[in-house]
């Protein structure tokens, strides 16, 4: 399973990817403007600037989201991000403009994430338009009492089914457990909040056993 970090903050993206088990980061609109101090000032540039600078951190897919709605305008913001890095994963939502440019990017040879994808319809249109990761936001179906992860299951038994090449990466993960579950079901990729990632390591047993290891460990002398 392939872990991406959930975030555009450059230091939660260098911390992750000190641990050696990162593959690739997500950003979106909501997690760029949290990172911006002088909204203002940051132009579409500075988007850029700042993409280039997490491709250089991690040498894995970096999604970059296109912030327009038509198929057009999706289309030349999508080639001017791929043009960043060759890691970049250009991000389109899944609405009928945004199948429009995904069709046309994928054919160009530009690697497109499916992201806001809520249905299994959806994802079968993503991988018919040649996405190569589809995203189910299964914290934003958990928020309105739908089994988010049962979408997923789904995702992945009709890909199967029909052997798309598309990866289902699970987003919109909000604890542990959703990356559990996602493991579970086999999903390709989570992408996780730095704070998620932090309490994958975690539990009072390790602490609670290294603690009485390292009481017990004064008898070993090493002089
Ligand atoms: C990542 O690709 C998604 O944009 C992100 O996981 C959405 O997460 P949220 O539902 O917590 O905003």
């Amino acid at each position: 399973m392939k872990f991406f970090i959930d975030t555009a903050n450059l230091d939660e993206i260098k911390a992750a990817n000190d641990l050696g088990v990162l593959d690739g980061v997500t950003t979106n609109p909501s997690l760029v403007a949290k990172i911006v101090q002088d909204p203002d000032n940051f132009t579409y540039e500075d988007f850029k600037n700042h993409i280039a600078k997490i491709c250089d951190i991690v040498g894995g897919p970096v999604s970059a989201e296109v912030t327009t709605l038509t198929a057009d305008e999706m289309i030349a913001q999508g080639e001017e991000l791929a043009s960043i890095d060759e890691n970049v994963v250009v991000k389109c939502p899944l609405t009928i403009e945004g199948l429009k440019a995904m069709r046309h990017l994928s054919g160009n040879g530009i690697r497109i994430n499916a992201t806001l994808v809520f249905s299994p319809t959806q994802a079968i249109l993503a991988a018919k338009a040649g996405a190569s990761y589809v995203s189910p936001f299964v914290g934003r179906l958990d928020d309105i009492s739908t089994e988010g992860m049962a979408l997923v299951e789904q995702i992945v038994r009709i890909y199967e089914n029909y052997r798309y090449p598309t990866e289902v990466l699970v987003a919109s993960v909000r604890h542990p457990q959703h990356v559990v579950e996602a493991a579970l079901i086999g999903a390709d990729v989570a992408t996780i909040p730095f704070s998620v990632i932090g309490q994958l390591a975690k539990h009072p047993l390790t602490d609670n056993g290294l603690k009485r290891f390292m009481e017990d460990a004064v008898v070993i002398r090493n002089d």
